[in-house]
């Protein structure tokens, strides 16, 4: 044998040796981080949890004391909530933050399979920042920031993190916290809740408010059945599209049948038809949802003007109104607190909310959080609240 392929095999050799000398186990790191006491002795009583990280390359958000005072109630909940909320910080693959690029956010599957329709587990993002700065997002709005990363272990990696993430509800929870008033009235008009709730792998566009009102009677005075195939244009099955896969000229199949087509412009803004791409990834139960800035419609493409601060309707006879079309649809008024408005994907603004027993404090920190009474009941667990 060549005296290279010897040489070569001798440094793979020594290099698994310093990986190995080098490996801790989770428990190890875990133990050794004084700021994760409480997560530690936490994580210890859901020994199911740790013996169910894959092998094959795992990551660990293990929130920091800090997080678990913001969040001094959370212990009280049920241990099924409690242990859903912690599958969900166990992903089922490596992701080192040193790896990240901006502009390039990440989905990573979690170990949460439980209240999930959605092939590969309900998902966390990884968003790169300005600054260097790491955030993840979860469902319902929440948030944290990565605040000591890529600490190895036998197995992958830890990243410490700052917030508590919630686990993605279903399409009405999340249309309620983000105020999506008549869109979520629309699903009910249009009786298309019970499949939207229940389909796995959905990918939604989402109009926001200021979309269906410049409509007005155009769409409110739609039967049933029509508003439906306006809707099921709005969703498309059996994938899971992130504003990543928003290629240029993509053209998507929808539920309906017919065609839309992903164009971007040298500024960077997204349309889907003639819609603008406000706030992408909303990440919903079974699948994802997108905000967009007018409503879509299977008759008429209409065409994207980069120009325009909204879109122009693509609706005949569509004429302005002050109120909100479809509330009167949505059964029992909600009371709930817009968590995040996302309007891009810069927009990820962390607030750091000192510890108080103010209720306005109270109020900031659960949304900052976004364990907020709404989201226990939401996570169908015991609402245990600041
Ligand atoms: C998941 O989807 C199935 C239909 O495929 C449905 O019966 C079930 O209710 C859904 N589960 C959840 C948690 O949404
Ligand atoms: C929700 O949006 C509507 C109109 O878009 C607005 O009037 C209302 O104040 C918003 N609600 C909250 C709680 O922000
Ligand atoms: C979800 O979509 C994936 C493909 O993206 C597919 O393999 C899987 O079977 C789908 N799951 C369900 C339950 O339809
Ligand atoms: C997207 O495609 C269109 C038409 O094919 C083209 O005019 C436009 O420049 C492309 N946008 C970008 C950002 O490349
Ligand atoms: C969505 O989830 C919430 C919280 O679990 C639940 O209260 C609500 O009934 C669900 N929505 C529908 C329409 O089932």
């Amino acid at each position: 044998m060549r005296k290279s392929g010897w040489r070569s095999l001798l440094a793979s050799a020594l290099a698994l040796l310093v990986t190995r000398s080098n490996a801790q186990t989770l428990n190890s790191v875990l133990s050794g981080e004084s700021t994760l006491s409480t997560y530690y002795s936490l994580i210890q009583k859901y020994p199911d949890i740790l013996a169910s990280l894959p092998s094959s390359g795992a990551t660990v958000l293990a929130p920091n004391n800090d997080a678990f005072v913001r969040n001094d109630q959370f212990e009280k909940n049920t241990p099924d909530f409690i242990s859903s909320v912690l599958q969900y910080h166990m992903l089922d693959a490596k992701v080192l933050a040193g790896d990240l690029v901006a502009g390039a956010p990440v989905f990573t599957g979690t170990l949460l399979s439980s209240w999930t329709n959605i092939t590969g587990g309900l998902r966390v993002e990884f968003v790169k920042q300005a600054g260097n700065v790491v955030s993840l997002v979860g469902g319902q709005g929440s948030r944290s920031t990565l605040v000591k990363g890529d600490l190895p272990f036998t197995g992958g990696v830890v990243q410490i993190i700052d917030s508590l993430l919630v686990p993605p509800g279903n399409i009405t929870i999340t249309a309620q916290e983000y105020n999506f008033t008549s869109f979520e009235g629309a699903l009910y008009a249009a009786d298309v809740l019970d499949t939207d709730l229940t389909t796995p792998n959905l990918t939604i566009f989402a109009p926001q408010n200021a979309a269906w009102q410049a409509l007005g009677s155009a769409i409110t005075s739609m039967s049933s059945s029509d508003l439906a195939k306006i809707m099921k244009f709005h969703t498309l099955s059996d994938q899971v599209v992130y504003s990543t896969s928003f290629t240029n000229n993509t053209v998507f199949t929808t539920v309906e049948g017919g065609k839309l087509t992903i164009s971007r412009t040298g500024n960077n803004a997204i349309f889907i038809n003639s819609a603008q791409l406000l706030a992408p990834d909303i990440m919903i139960g079974n699948g994802v949802l997108h905000v967009i800035d007018n409503v879509l419609n299977p008759s008429s493409s209409g065409t994207p003007v980069e120009s325009l601060a909204t879109q122009m309707p693509v609706f005949a006879s569509a004429s302005s109104v002050t109120n909100l079309p479809f509330t009167s649809n949505i059964p029992t008024p909600t009371t709930t607190t817009p968590v995040s408005t996302r309007t891009g994907k810069g927009a990820l603004a962390t607030t750091s909310v000192k510890s108080s027993s103010s209720k306005a404090l109270a109020a900031a920190m659960a949304r900052e959080t976004g364990f907020a009474a709404g989201f226990m009941v939401a996570l169908g667990g015991a609402a245990i609240l600041i």
